[in-house]
């Protein structure tokens, strides 16, 4: 399967999805990255892993309409199976939702539907829960929201900090959003639901 990561920040799952898929025979395999940060640490990531990149940066007067047109052509001229947002900090366009319906997965780092939004692990924290992890789930129109496709739990420590807890959940991330982009690969998971 022809997978396709879109990223802005430092790609640390985005090179979580390239490690396993360099230590299996996975049936899934990264064609490229889509980043919009030119400063993202994702794009070093793609450099020594040799993956295709299109940097796709939004100018300051650009319109969203025309920032998502450009987006999602970006995303189609790489023909994926299958797009996968690890740590994409834009809301994708309903066109773009549209022109791969089903086909884009997300993670986020908390066990939605708590906590969307910015700052996950901080709002776990100030909401005083006990427990908190991560979610891949299929992207729909909304912000981290769309069917459920698996979770990880990680236990909030006392002594956590907003940075302590959110490395520990990464951890989490890194074991299972691989494991879920093959299965997905491997037709284990659908998602045509
Ligand atoms: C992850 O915690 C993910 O859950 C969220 O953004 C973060 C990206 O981290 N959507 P990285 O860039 O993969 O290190």
């Amino acid at each position: 399967m022809k997978v396709l990561v879109l990223a802005s920040g430092q790609g640390s799952n985005f090179e979580a999805l390239l490690r396993y898929a360099r230590s299996y025979q996975t049936a899934y395999q990264i064609i490229g990255l889509v980043c919009d940060q030119p400063e993202a640490g994702a794009l070093s990531i793609a450099k020594a892993h040799r993956v295709p990149v299109t940097l796709c940066v939004k100018d300051k007067d650009e319109t969203k309409a025309s920032y998502n047109q450009r987006l999602t052509r970006a995303i189609q001229d790489f023909a994926p199976e299958l797009v996968v947002l690890a740590g994409f900090m834009r809301i994708l366009g309903p066109d773009t939702v549209d022109a791969f319906k089903q086909r884009i997965i997300n993670i986020h780092p908390s066990l939605l539907p708590a906590y969307p939004g910015l700052n996950a692990p901080e709002q776990a924290l100030r909401g005083g829960a006990s427990l908190t992890g991560c979610t891949v789930h299929i992207v729909d129109a909304q912000i981290d929201h769309g069917p459920v496709l698996a979770q990880s739990a990680v236990a909030i420590q006392p002594s956590d900090t907003p940075q302590l807890l959110h490395a520990r959940i990464q951890t989490a991330e890194h074991q299972l959003f691989p494991s879920i982009v093959e299965k997905i690969a491997r037709g284990e998971i659908k998602l045509d639901r």
